[in-house]
């Protein structure tokens, strides 16, 4: 059992194979945060905790007249507002006499065999392995109004400790929830940098270090999506902590709409983080007998540096967040119509480059926006999913059944969220799109969305999607979102709730989700908003591949991907190989590079094959053979970021190992290109070391190869790319 209890039963100790949180409630009651870092001596870790009369931090009125125990110094479990801890707080209700200020006090624990699930929302799941135990600590209010249950999976083999929070009414008055956090981890001491993923569209998930300096730094949301602006996981590492060296914590929220994560350097030198829903645009009404479910937060550990963290959330997400037959099931080399033809198609020439591409070997076909309704441009049709047969001048059916004859697959694109006020759907219910009475609503890309948090608007758009996906056979649907929520306001709810819209639209999203797979358990269904506004651990529930970012520039692509991996597998990650020079960027990149940057993600190409040179065909029908041949090393291998992509390195380079050292992959390209330039080497990792590996024909033992490194060719052009497989022979 990982979950261990001392025999006062005060002291709670979470263990996993490599590292270890402890709680303990101290003196009145109160839930203390005791640890968390590398797996250690069970013992107690509250001998730290140091007291002293401290200035201006107020003493709980238990405490009497003990001017040393102050909440504003202690580190704690779950904080709440007004109980003179004036830091960021988890928790802030809002009481029938609108007064704030609570104090929680320990009433009890649960711990059960296996994992706690949440009510309609995501969660890290157990395997057939169970290994996943749970604890449940209960905090109550000091009114007695409300309880706190605090929910601990904690899952030994991949590290991981998951966490989320239950409120629950028990009184006879409703409480208003103003803020709760899921997860807070206060560090007594520590000199912490904080890494974030910033953003835009098309440039997501850029990777930031900072020293984290005395106030508070945060990243957040409240754009109703989890954003291109940030990204709802960050890393707390130590100063020296590097790739393979260093104490560094990740704190991960499934969840796709506004969030914060923050860490407060304090006036003790002390630190704490918390994540959670962005309180923002968020207050639930929690009417008697009711209960509150949080979203769920992954909080991980590591000793050995920022690689070996990545790999927890890698493995994790991979194996126990993903879902259905596509989580182990190769998943189908496609070609998206997007920005081959945009909106400019019919029928025939979408089975023409159907055609085209399945000589070279790709799996499935997909047909992005423009085939629904008055759809020939993004300033209407959204919202009417109803096939605009004129256009392709066939049915569905027709389209799909000579693609299939073709023995390709065939995908189709929805953003079942969206809504153009010159559709049919808005002519018939206006009062179905987030917007405000009397107030002009907020446009983007021409569109405004529908209230999701509504059931009827839900079940009418799903009723609506099935009638397409039955009227065909289709075994791929991308979910896309093309704009941020605003005005919001919805007419089911009564004044007094309206702080609840945005929560309860991303609950509504998860539902329709959970109802579409279940639905259609063998289809593949791919997350996307504007590329990665939504490329969050909470859509990965539902859609086990999100696409990355509309940024399709290989170059570009690099530093997305090598953001967007501190966090997430490359199993997730949408990546395609698309035309020369850019769309977005006009840059020229040889074809080779584009196929290993989209090679280290899903796989696929967003081009018109008809456009294609004979060269570039046969460059095509390798690398489909080719991401064949490595797909399980590339997919289920660990993942080496070997430097980063800011330019400094003649060569980017990463690498992909399997998990018993038997071989490898690096993939490099250059951005620096220099005549008569230094030499360039590269030490691999994750293989074993004393053996012996062949490596572009040369034998190296294992160490060698890790130590002192390959030497790597001299780029021939900017931009070029080189794969090597590595193997133990
Ligand atoms: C978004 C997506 C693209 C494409 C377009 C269609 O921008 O990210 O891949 O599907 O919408 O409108």
């Amino acid at each position: 059992m990982a979950i261990i209890l001392d025999k006062t039963k005060t002291l709670f100790t979470l263990q996993t194979d490599h590292s270890m949180y402890q709680m303990k409630t101290g003196r009145y009651g109160v839930l203390l945060h005791t640890y968390f870092g590398k797996k250690g001596s069970i013992f107690d870790y509250s001998y730290l905790v140091t007291y002293a009369d401290r200035g201006f931090s107020g003493n709980p009125y238990d405490a009497e007249n003990d001017r040393t125990y102050s909440l504003d110094a202690l580190p704690q479990e779950y904080p709440t507002y007004g109980s003179g801890d004036y830091r960021g707080c988890a928790l802030k209700v809002r009481y029938p006499d609108g007064s704030f200020s609570c104090e929680l006090k320990y009433k009890g624990y649960e711990i059960k065999k296996g994992k706690y699930t949440l009510p309609g929302l995501p969660a890290i799941y157990e395997t057939e392995d169970k290994t996943a135990d749970t604890l449940i600590i209960t905090l109550e209010d000091t009114r007695r109004l409300f309880c706190v249950h605090l929910y601990y999976g904690v899952f030994e083999k991949l590290d991981i400790i998951t966490r989320a929070v239950c409120i629950e009414n028990h009184s006879d008055v409703s409480l208003y929830l103003e803020n709760i956090q899921t997860a807070c981890i206060d560090f007594l001491y520590g000199n912490f940098d904080f890494h974030t993923f910033y953003g835009r569209h098309v440039k997501e998930r850029t990777h930031q270090r900072t020293p984290l300096a005395h106030g508070i730094q945060s990243v957040g949301s409240t754009r109703g999506t989890s954003s291109h602006q940030y990204n709802p996981f960050f890393i707390l590492s130590e100063k020296d902590t590097s790739e393979d060296t260093g104490g560094c914590y990740g704190m991960s929220l499934l969840y796709s709409g506004d969030f914060l994560g923050s860490a407060e350097h304090d006036q003790y030198e002390q630190t704490r983080c918390l994540l959670g829903i962005h309180p923002e645009n968020f207050t639930w009404c929690i009417k008697p007998g009711d209960s509150f479910y949080s979203p769920e937060a992954v909080l991980a550990y590591s000793d050995e540096g920022l690689e070996r963290l990545s790999h927890i959330y890698h493995r994790a997400y991979r194996e126990n967040l993903c879902r259905g037959i596509w989580k182990n099931k190769r998943r189908p080399i496609l070609l998206n119509s997007w920005e081959g033809v945009y909106f400019d198609f019919d029928g025939d020439k979408l089975v023409s480059m159907a055609e085209e591409a399945s000589r070279l070997g790709v799996e499935l076909f997909v047909m992005d926006d423009g085939w629904f309704g008055k759809r020939d441009l993004d300033v209407s049709g959204l919202g009417d999913w109803i096939v605009n047969e004129k256009k392709l001048g066939c049915s569905l059916h027709d389209v799909s059944d000579r693609i299939h004859a073709l023995g390709m697959s065939f995908g189709i694109w929805f953003e079942p969220e969206g809504l153009n006020e010159d559709s049919e759907l808005y002519r018939a219910h206006p009062d179905w799109a987030l917007r405000i009475p009397g107030k002009p609503p907020v446009r983007a890309r021409y569109q405004l969305l529908l209230d999701f948090s509504r059931e009827d608007v839900r079940e009418y758009i799903l009723r609506h999607v099935c009638q397409v996906l039955d009227s065909a056979k289709i075994e791929y649907l991308k979910w896309d979102l093309n704009r941020s929520l605003s005005d919001l306001y919805s007419a089911s709810l009564p004044s007094d709730r309206q702080g609840e819209v945005a929560h309860r639209y991303v609950l509504g999203v998860y539902d329709m989700l959970e109802k579409l797979n279940n639905r259609y358990p063998d289809m593949l269904i791919e997350g996307c908003s504007g590329g990665g506004g939504r490329f969050d651990a909470g859509m990965l529930y539902y859609t086990p591949q999100i696409w990355c970012s509309d940024d399709t520039d290989a170059i570009e692509r690099l530093s997305i991907q090598y953001g967007t991996s501190f966090g997430y597998p490359v199993s997730t990650m949408g990546s395609h190989v698309s035309k020369c020079p850019n769309e977005q960027t006009g840059r020229m990149t040889p074809l080779y590079t584009r196929g290993i940057v989209a090679m280290s993600g899903t796989f696929g190409y967003e081009l018109d094959p008809g456009e294609m040179t004979d060269e570039d065909r046969e460059t095509v029908k390798n690398q489909i053979a080719e991401f064949k041949q490595y797909y399980n090393l590339i997919q289920y291998g660990d993942y080496y970021r070997l430097t980063s992509p800011d330019g400094t390195k003649s060569w980017h380079s990463w690498e992909f190992a399997a998990q018993d050292g038997s071989e490898a992959i690096l993939f490099a390209v250059s951005l620096q290109i220099h005549p008569n330039g230094p030499g360039c080497w590269c030490r691999l990792k994750g293989l074993k070391k004393d053996r012996i590996y062949l490596a572009d024909g040369i034998e190296y033992p294992g160490d060698v190869l890790m130590n002192t490194g390959l030497p790597l060719p001299a780029a021939k052009t900017e931009y070029d790319g080189i794969r090597i497989h590595i193997t133990e022979i």
